[in-house]
């Protein structure tokens, strides 16, 4: 889409055309197509429609029915914060009385509707035009947001743009995480992993903070321990199981410094809908201070699995019993104690992770249905349960295939 179309599509002109397009079933896309095309628009407007149509049905798993009311790229949706996390940041800022931030990167605009939903000022600055003119759109509710197009680099910082606005300065600062021009077929670009990868670089995020105490920035779940800038907070937060971001905290933003993991479960399980894990719970927790388990006949009658965000945050010490190795996040006792952010099994039995004696095992129990998971062990799962064969019992068995010492161990979870 070039920039003058991504204009034209989120303006009062283009809002019949996508009400309409909106309103016919997605299976009828060719039809409408053809109704637009017929009445004289062009082509290029159109496929305009028909993309952002598309985008705002998939944007629905992200952002519920907001998204109808919004513009997203193919890369704009994917890297967008989920709104339930993007209010967690907002409220960050609210707490450490931040009264304008500059976004800096702001893609679609997801954490900067956050913010500026919570009465915040916000300048958001994007590179990418189209990307800008979107934000720009989800961002029109609020008069106290603005998105100007262009490098962050460039754009001056605390700044004259404060105006008003007598609460403290603040920078957000998500950087992208994409290959330009390298697009597969839905127009998503190609991921990159590398700390060093990452646009704007990690150097300028860090050249912010020092520039503004208050900022915050998001990076991947894989950012290294060893990179935490100190007297920062690095909290590694999940979704549902899913370990969605790294956030670097400075200054005010930080609660406390180091390594934290935010576990959000809004189905409930584990009794809360968000939990904190800090170093300070996994230094003085059970796993911390005692040996992990090197032999089956060590496990107890409970095993716990820690939450991945824990897990990459490096916090498993703050598990109860004792660790079946070291961070990997798994640990066994007798004491049926629950935590929020574990989940609890009951062990039944274990035994070494050949299929031959899995297979063995599973059919004695008459077992039909196998769910198998994987922790610490350098193993196939889809290869072992081909290995495992055809099982035509009438009973469900869960197995977690994790290393015990040295040896490749098959748990039965009940
Ligand atoms: C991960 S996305 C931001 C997502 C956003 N936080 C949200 O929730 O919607 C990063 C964005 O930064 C933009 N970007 C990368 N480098 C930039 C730079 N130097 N200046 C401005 N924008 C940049 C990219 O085009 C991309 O849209």
């Amino acid at each position: 889409m070039t920039p003058e179309t991504a204009a034209w599509v989120t303006s009062p002109d283009a809002a019949p055309l996508l009400a309409q397009a909106m309103a016919a079933p997605p299976t009828d896309e060719l039809a409408v197509q053809t109704r637009l095309r017929r009445v004289g628009h062009a082509a290029e407007q159109v496929a305009a429609v028909l993309a952002v149509v598309a985008a705002r049905r998939r944007g629905r798993a992200k952002f519920g029915a907001s998204a109808d009311r919004m513009f997203f790229t193919p890369d704009g949706l994917e890297q967008a914060t989920r709104p339930e996390l993007a209010a967690r940041h907002t409220a960050r800022f609210i707490a450490a009385d931040v009264g304008w931030v500059a976004d800096l990167g702001c893609g679609i605009g997801s954490d900067a509707r956050s913010l500026a939903a919570a009465g915040l000022a916000v300048l958001g600055v994007e590179a990418d035009p189209v990307t800008a003119a979107f934000a720009r759109a989800n961002l029109s509710p609020w008069d106290d947001a603005r998105v100007v197009t262009g490098r962050a680099q460039e754009v001056p910082l605390p700044g004259e743009a404060t105006g008003r606005h007598t609460g403290g300065v603040g920078v957000w600062v998500d950087p992208g995480r994409r290959v330009r021009g390298v697009a597969d077929s839905r127009g998503r670009s190609r991921r990159v992993f590398a700390l060093e990868e990452i646009e704007p670089s990690w150097e300028q995020v860090c050249r912010w903070a020092e520039q503004v105490p208050a900022t915050g920035a998001k990076l991947s779940p894989s950012f290294p321990h060893g990179r935490i800038p100190a007297g920062a907070e690095a909290q590694w937060s999940s979704w549902l199981g899913e370990v969605l971001e790294c956030a670097i905290w400075w200054g005010p933003l930080a609660s406390a410094a180091g390594r934290t993991a935010a576990v959000c479960r809004p189905d409930g399980r584990g009794g809360g809908s968000e939990v904190v894990v800090t170093e300070a719970e996994a230094a003085v927790g059970s796993a911390a201070t005692q040996p992990a388990v090197r032999r089956p006949a060590d496990l107890g009658s409970w095993l716990w699995e820690a939450d991945k965000a824990v897990v990459r945050a490096g916090l498993t010490g703050a598990l109860v019993g004792r660790e079946l190795a070291p961070g990997v996040g798994l640990s066994t006792g007798d004491a049926a104690a629950d935590l929020p952010w574990a989940r609890r099994y009951a062990v039944l039995d274990a035994m070494p992770a050949r299929p031959k004696v899995v297979r063995a095992w599973l059919r004695a129990r008459d077992v039909g249905s196998l769910t198998l998971k994987k922790r610490g062990a350098s193993l196939d799962p889809l290869q072992f349960r081909h290995d495992v064969g055809k099982l035509e019992g009438s009973s469900e068995a869960t197995l977690l295939l994790t290393t015990l010492g040295a040896a490749v161990t098959a748990i039965a979870l009940g």
